[in-house]
């Protein structure tokens, strides 16, 4: 349990606010890079409790200024893109990417106004399909070795979608491993071969056991917590029998995304974005370690669930998620379909705008939560006394965050402890791309490595 006072320090991001300063050291995703195609690469976000316009010039540069003319205050979204920049449709000021004022048409020749005015500008990166944002003071850090900014576009695809709620609360969602077993329950299986793009679908590796069996089967995980050079890395352990057991290994990537596996040759990597206090976008990157991504197929498949243009989810709180009563009795633990993704948004979104965790009770299968809350809380006291957090990186310490490794699959009960990371390692070293085998995992496990090479 928190008090009001410490639940509002972690979890509240505008400016001027404890946490909003750490969140400033990181690059934030910020759009999609397909919603800055077509025929007027313009949009309007808000990030942070921030309200900016993203664009792309005529030469293909990115730019994100604030949303409110230096003129009169303006929107800028609703600009024109001509002249090589933003043109405020109100009295025609242009900008460049860089907020530098171009030019001022309703001023006379000889005015010098112009010269003077800078918009606010943030630098802006693409990585595989997602439109990164940096709103700090500082020079921006480096991107981690991630396998997700590390693999070819052709072997990743980026999706998001909205959640109606603090970010925090659907962070802590992906650090819960116990919470699969329940929510996400299926009371029968599907065909395994079916379960292309689907989370919780396939089989774990090395067996033939559908996920969603030793989900429901086996419901209390031993889950180890650890701290790691990029946040932590959490294995839950659900013993089968004395020789076998299954082993699903994720991580939390901090400031706010976490990595898992998906199946066998993909994992997902997650970031919760706040947009504002009450607000967040998860935005996620598959990314394969065997064939190239079918792209059209996953959007295909979640754009059933998501609505453009803001990616709102048709099964929300307006239409209790589609739940369903006898559904809940016969199919489902929530009734609310097999996506899982509608099942994660209840569980956020219900806990109220910012959960109240003055009135919560963590047990032990909140141990990651728990230990996160205490990272976040020792990196929000860094930023405050302005020095670099965790992950703030530089060109040589971003090299050293690789991978993370991930896992899902049945292991012997003795010996799990270096099963997951040979089984990683082969993924690796199989892998059509050059996917690095982590620091931390050749150091633990160097004989994995030499033997592969
Ligand atoms: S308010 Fe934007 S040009 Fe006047
Ligand atoms: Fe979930």
């Amino acid at each position: 349990m928190l008090s009001q006072q410490e639940n509002d320090h972690i979890t509240r991001i505008g400016p001027g606010t404890a946490a909003g300063k750490l969140m400033r050291q990181y690059w934030q995703p910020v759009a999609l890079t397909v919603e800055l195609g077509g025929s007027r690469p313009v949009k309007a976000v808000r990030l942070l409790g921030q309200n900016f316009v993203v664009f792309r010039d005529a030469q293909g540069r990115y730019g994100m200024l604030d949303r409110d003319c230096p003129h009169r205050g303006a929107d800028l979204a609703f600009g024109r893109l001509e002249n090589g920049g933003l043109r405020c449709a109100f009295h025609g000021w242009l900008f460049d990417v860089d907020g530098k004022c171009l030019e001022t048409p309703a001023e006379p020749p000889t005015s010098r106004i112009c010269q003077g005015i800078r918009q606010g500008a943030y630098p802006i990166r693409e990585k595989n399909g997602i439109l990164f944002a940096y709103l700090g003071k500082d020079s921006p850090p480096a991107f981690p070795e991630l396998d997700c900014f590390v693999a070819p576009d052709a072997y990743t695809f980026a999706f998001k979608g909205l959640m109606e709620c603090n970010w925090l609360q659907a962070l802590e969602v992906g650090i819960d491993p116990a919470h699969a077993s329940f929510l996400h329950r299926f009371f029968e299986d599907e065909d395994t071969a079916t379960a292309y793009g689907k989370q919780f679908r396939g089989a774990s590796a090395d067996s033939d056991l559908p996920m969603t069996k030793i989900l429901r089967e086996y419901e209390q995980p031993i889950i180890n917590v650890e701290r790691t050079e990029f946040g932590l890395r959490l294995i839950a352990l659900r013993e089968i029998d004395a020789e076998r057991t299954h082993v699903r290994v994720t991580n939390q990537v901090f400031p706010h995304a976490f990595v898992i596996p998906m199946s066998a040759d993909m994992t997902i990597t997650q970031w919760h974005v706040p947009v504002d206090d009450t607000n967040c976008y998860w935005y996620a990157i598959f990314t394969s370690y065997s064939t190239p991504v079918d792209k059209d197929k996953m959007r295909a498949q979640r754009l059933e669930l998501y609505e453009l243009p803001d990616y709102r989810s048709r099964k929300n709180k307006s239409n209790d998620y589609g739940f369903d009563a006898h559904e809940q009795q016969t199919q489902t633990y929530t009734g609310m379909g097999a996506d899982i993704n509608v099942h994660d948004q209840w569980a956020v979104e219900s806990m109220g705008a910012i959960q109240d965790r003055t009135r919560e009770h963590l047990g032990q299968s909140d141990r990651a939560i728990i230990l996160y809350r205490r990272l976040l809380r020792e990196q929000i006291a860094k930023a405050a006394a302005g020095e670099p957090a965790m992950m703030v990186l530089d060109d040589r310490t971003a090299r050293m965050v690789q991978g993370p490794a991930t896992m899902d699959g049945i292991g012997p009960t003795r010996g799990w402890e270096t099963y997951w990371m040979e089984v990683d390692v082969k993924r690796r070293r199989r892998a059509p791309w050059a996917a690095p085998v982590p620091a931390d995992i050749a150091e633990r496990a160097p004989h994995l490595v030499s033997a592969a090479e």
